[in-house]
């Protein structure tokens, strides 16, 4: 449940506005506020016929679509009598003309180099997708995906959708227990998985994680194996399928399926508030609109462009932003398979030398950690490359910000703070690089068509200055369908706090000149590192643990993180603390969900904070990991004793 607007504080004042680069603004897609004022009206007067051009615009239709909106709260279908496939939309439209281009610039972590051009992704992936046929996977089938960020990640997404098959990416930072899980509520038939891919130096271990997970996974009749790290032997059984054989001998030639619009295109997990996660349902046609369209614009994207998002293939940046967005727009993706700082602190910087990238995307937290690295780092190798820069995952501080704007882009490169979510599919609130003034922090302004109100609990607009929740009020393209599985679910998170419009579950205020602060979740979701975590998954799985009887965790602001997680556990009778028992507890925390689930801190309390109807107080538990003196309404405590024995707790 959200906290109330009021207890929303925003302590931030920043002044300084960054207009476009004039060289900039004059070749962009759209310059200056008029044009972007121009577009916002449009869509804001007439939001179908908006729509319905840009989709005409952006997509190939195989099948035009005569209905562009059929909007019954909270369900909408967009596009509904077309039908197009995205893969096509990816690949075959910019054949043979951007043949021999390369579509993507891989590099494994060990130095390993790969320059794949669209000619080459179109012929595998068509493999692939003949590969997948072969197995027997059809229309509206699930299909797991449990790679590194390789390109045969892309090249199995791509695979999927030209054959209609619906695919769920799980990071390969999840465990065993995470991918599983992921898997029995997809009801996936086929998973495509690799024996590791390399971190740090290191074998990510997938291949055990789903030999682990297979045991308890039912509906999975086959498992497709890329040799990435030749750690591990492929097992032996009718499951198990090695890559290379599977695509070996396929034609390069496989009919797109041409599906209508609402035909769903992939399931991605994420966290809400509570234990279980959501499969967020996105669907064809709006979502397609959404990656490309925002990527041209919110990138400013040229031909010549060669952009580097980041993030991976496991996160919906990764689907939007690495794979979907640059192919339709037949750009040059860089992809990166390992950790930023190996082997050595500027392993970025020497890659965006060493490929010429024009945009990097990235998220503040990896900007904190470089700008704690140092600026001799970045300094070493030449970035003038670079254009344009962006950041997305959680609010960036005016410091992060300004470093990256001066080190990184030297001062000359617009830095474009991105707003969205898993569910939004696409950019929703971000300047456009030629037009938008930007603030350090700010992420601006709605998209053209967005229409992002800051609302208290009663649906009334909070005035500019003071902070609120933020809401989606009208439908856009983008935006998901569904939780897989759980419809009313989908109603209960996103359109029950008020009715018909969509909850973001972030707070966010505007400032004097109409400019969107985000101020960070305001639900039991965290943003660790850029990893969006439900702090009820963190729970259930410490009170998974034998001698574990209750938890509570909440986020405590972290200069590097974002926010760190705190875990307050109450053990069983007769089990004592201790520091061996911390570590324990925190291992089994990376064992049940992931290591970026892992605690940063564990503390033991003999009792948690309730309300007399025996809900956890969070809020003062927030407070008390903060090192703060709890503060507001302590009135409905069970016991006030709780807190204070809480407080003193500093072992
Ligand atoms: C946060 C990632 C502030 C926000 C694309 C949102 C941000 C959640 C920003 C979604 C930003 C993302 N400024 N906060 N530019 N971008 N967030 O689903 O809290 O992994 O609700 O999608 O990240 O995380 P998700």
């Amino acid at each position: 449940m959200a906290d109330t607007p009021q207890e929303i504080h925003s302590v931030l004042t920043e002044a300084r506005v960054f207009p476009p680069p004039e060289a900039f603004a004059r070749r962009a897609h759209i310059r200056g506020m008029q044009d972007y004022q121009r577009l916002w009206d449009e869509a804001a007067k007439a939001p179908e016929k908006y729509w319905g051009d840009r989709a005409r615009e952006e997509l190939y239709w195989k099948e035009p679509f005569q209905t562009v909106l059929d909007w019954k709260p909270p369900h909408a279908r967009w596009f509904v009598e077309g039908r197009t496939n995205l893969a096509y939309n990816c690949l075959d439209r910019h054949l043979p003309a951007l043949k021999d281009k390369p579509a993507i610039l891989f590099e494994g972590e060990p130095g390993d180099r790969r320059r794949i051009t669209y000619g080459e992704l179109s012929a595998e992936v068509n493999r692939m997708a003949n590969g997948l046929k072969s197995l027997g996977v059809r229309k509206g089938d699930r299909v797991g995906i449990y790679l590194p960020m390789v390109p045969e990640a892309a090249v199995a997404m791509l695979a999927c959708a030209r054959i209609g098959a619906v695919h769920s990416v799980v990071f390969g930072g999840f465990s065993a227990e995470a991918l599983q899980e992921r898997m029995n509520d997809a009801g996936a038939r086929v998973l495509l998985t690799a024996d590791g891919g390399w971190r740090k130096g290191a074998v990510v271990p997938l291949l055990k994680n789903v030999t682990a997970a297979l045991a308890n996974t039912p509906s999975l009749e086959k498992v497709v194996v890329l040799k990435r790290t030749a750690d591990v032997a492929i097992p032996s059984g009718s499951k198990w399928v090695a890559w290379d054989a599977l695509v070996q001998g396929q034609s390069d030639v496989c009919e797109p399926e041409w599906v209508e619009s609402e035909h769903p295109l992939f399931i991605l997990y994420t966290s809400g508030s509570t234990g279980k996660p959501k499969g967020v349902l996105h669907t064809t046609a709006g979502y397609a609109l959404g990656a490309s369209l925002t990527t041209r614009w919110v990138f400013d994207l040229r031909e010549d462009d060669v952009y580097w998002c980041t993030a991976d293939v496991g996160w919906v940046t990764g689907h939007s932003y690495v794979v979907y967005g640059p192919l339709m727009n037949g750009v040059s993706t860089v992809m990166y398979e390992g950790a930023p700082t190996h082997p050595g602190p500027d392993r970025f910087w020497e890659l965006i030398a060493r490929y010429k990238a024009t945009i990097l995307y990235t998220a503040p937290t990896a900007i904190r950690a470089f700008m704690r690295l140092g600026e001799e780092h970045p300094r070493k190798h030449d970035l003038s490359s670079l254009r344009l820069l962006g950041s997305v995952g959680e609010p960036i501080n005016p410091e992060a910000w300004m470093w990256y704007r001066d080190v990184i882009g030297g001062g000359r490169c617009p830095v474009v703070d991105t707003w969205w979510q898993t569910e939004t599919g696409s950019i929703m609130i971000s300047p456009l690089p030629g037009a938008t003034p930007t603030k350090p922090g700010s992420a601006t302004f709605p998209l053209p068509g967005i229409h992002a109100e800051i609302l208290d609990r009663a649906g009334k607009p909070v005035p500019r200055g003071q902070g609120g929740l933020l809401f989606i009020t009208k439908p856009w393209p983008s935006m998901l369908r569904s939780v897989y599985g759980d419809p009313e679910r989908y109603v209960r998170t996103y359109f029950s706090e008020l009715p018909g419009r969509y909850f973001t579950g972030d707070g966010a205020r505007t400032d004097q000149d109409g400019y969107f602060w985000l101020m960070g979740r305001v639900d039991d979701v965290v943003n660790v590192a850029g990893h969006r975590l439900g702090t009820a998954e963190v729970e259930s799985a410490l009170v998974a643990h034998a001698k574990v009887s209750e938890s509570a965790v909440v986020g405590r602001p972290d200069d590097l993180k974002g926010t760190a997680l705190v875990a307050f556990v109450t053990l069983k009778a007769g089990i004592r603390p201790s520091p061996e028992l911390k570590k324990e507890l925190a291992a089994h925390v990376s064992k049940e969900i992931g290591a970026i689930a892992r605690p940063d801190e564990i503390r033991f309390a003999e009792g948690l904070p309730k309300t007399r109807s025996g809900k956890i107080m969070r809020r003062l538990l927030r407070d008390v990991a903060a090192g703060k003196q709890a503060t507001g309404d302590t009135t409905t405590l069970e016991d006030l004793n709780v807190l204070a024995a809480l407080s003193q707790n500093d072992e």
